[in-house]
C-alpha cells in the first residue's frame, strides 16, 4: 500500500475516440477513505474516467495513479486492489449468486473454504440469502444489482468503483444500497461513485465533481456546490393581488421577483435569520398578512441545471 494521503490521483487526463474528445484535461485526486461523486449527464465521460482508472481503456495524455501504482507501468497492481461495478451488469446469468461469487474469489485466489466463506458473508451483508441458490437470471434488477456489488467485493478491496450502482432501481431499494455503501465507507473503504442523481451525491459524497463534456465544469463538497448558486430564497404568498402589491412597496427590495397569478413575492436573503426576520418585520409594520411562505434553498440541482442546461438548449452557430 502507498504511503500517499491520496489513494487516486489523475492529472491532466485525455482521452479521444478520433475526433471525439472525451476527456480534456481532467485534475482529481480521491483522500484515502473518502468518497468522490462524479456527476454528469449522458455522454459527459463518466465511465470513460471509471473504465481508465480501472486500467480497462487506455488513454492519451496525462497520469493516474491508483493506490501508488502507474495505471501504465503497473496495471495488474491496480485490478488487485480494486473493486468495480460496471454500468452493464458483469454477473454470469446462468450461475446461481453463490456460485458467482465463489467464481470470483476463486479468480482471486481465494482458496475454497474462503470463498466459500466469503460468499457467505456477502449473501448475508446483501440480503440474498434467499436467493443465493437460484441463477441469476431469475433475480429482479435490485438484487442483480446488489449481486454485482457483492462480486466486486469478494477480494475486500480497498478502493471500488461504483458506476451508476442504483440507476433503475426503485426508492426502497435505492436506500439499501446506500446503506451498503454507508457501511463500506465507515469501514475505511475509498470510493469513486458515478451517478446523475444529484441526490445520491449529496447523500454520499465527500466530495463531488460536475463534469460536463468531457471536463470538470464545476467541483467542491454539496455544501460548497450549492453555496455557488447564491442565496436562499424566501417565498411569501398573500391573499390578493393588492397585499401583493403593498408587499412589494413595503419591502422595498430591487431584488425581489414576482409571480402575480400566485400573489407570491421571491425575496433572495443573504444573511438568512436576519433577512427573514427584518421581511417579516416590514410586512408586519404595514399590517400585511401572509397566506403562506416557505424558505427555498439551492439544491444540487439548481446547480447542476445552472451548469449542464446548456445541453437542452438547441446548438447555436459560433457568434
Ligand atoms: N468505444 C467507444 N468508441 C467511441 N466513442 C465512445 C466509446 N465509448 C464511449 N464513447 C464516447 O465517449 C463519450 C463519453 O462516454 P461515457 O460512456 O464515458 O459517458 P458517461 O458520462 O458514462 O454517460 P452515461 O451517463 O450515459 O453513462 C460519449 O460521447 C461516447 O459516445
Ligand atoms: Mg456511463
Amino acid at each position: 500500500m502507498s504511503s500517499s494521503e491520496y489513494a487516486i490521483e489523475v492529472k491532466n487526463l485525455a482521452k479521444s475516440y478520433k475526433d471525439n474528445k472525451v476527456l480534456q484535461g481532467i485534475d482529481f485526486r480521491v483522500k484515502r477513505g473518502t468518497m468522490l461523486a462524479l456527476l454528469g449527464p449522458n455522454g459527459a465521460g463518466k465511465t470513460t474516467i471509471v473504465r481508465i482508472l480501472s486500467t480497462l481503456l487506455t488513454f492519451d495524455k496525462g497520469s493516474v495513479t491508483v493506490e501508488g501504482y502507474d495505471a501504465k507501468r503497473n496495471p495488474e497492481k491496480i485490478r488487485s486492489v480494486i473493486g468495480l461495478t460496471s454500468q452493464s451488469a458483469t454477473v454470469d446469468e446462468m450461475l446461481t449468486g453463490r456460485e458467482n461469487l465463489i467464481m470470483m474469489g476463486r479468480l482471486y485466489r481465494l482458496t475454497k473454504t474462503s470463498a466459500r466463506e466469503r460468499a457467505n458473508e456477502l449473501l448475508v451483508d446483501f440480503s440474498l440469502v434467499n436467493a443465493a441458490d437460484r441463477p441469476a437470471k431469475t433475480y429482479s434488477g435490485g438484487m442483480r444489482r446488489r449481486l454485482d456489488l457483492a462480486v466486486s467485493l469478494i477480494a475486500a478491496p480497498p478502493i471500488i468503483f461504483l458506476d451508476e450502482p442504483t440507476t433503475g432501481l426503485d426508492p426502497r431499494s435505492r436506500i439499501a444500497m446506500w446503506d451498503i455503501i454507508r457501511k463500506l465507507m465507515k469501514d475505511g473503504t475509498t470510493i469513486l461513485l458515478t451517478t446523475q442523481y444529484l441526490e445520491e451525491a449529496d447523500q454520499l459524497a465527500d466530495n463531488i465533481i460536475l463534469i460536463d463534456d468531457g471536463k470538470i465544469a464545476a467541483e467542491g463538497t454539496a455544501k460548497e456546490l450549492k453555496s455557488k448558486m447564491g442565496n436562499d430564497k424566501l417565498e411569501l404568498v398573500f391573499k390578493n393581488e393588492q397585499d401583493l402589491i403593498s408587499a412589494k412597496s413595503a419591502l422595498k427590495n430591487k431584488n425581489i421577483s414576482e409571480d402575480k397569478s400566485q400573489f407570491m413575492l421571491t425575496v433572495p436573503v443573504s444573511n438568512t435569520n436576519k433577512d427573514v426576520k427584518a421581511t417579516l418585520d416590514a410586512l408586519n409594520e404595514e399590517g400585511i398578512a401572509i397566506e403562506a411562505l416557505a424558505l427555498h434553498k439551492p439544491t444540487l440541482d439548481d446547480v447542476f441545471l445552472s451548469i449542464t442546461s446548456k445541453q437542452d438548449l438547441p446548438k447555436k452557430g459560433k457568434n
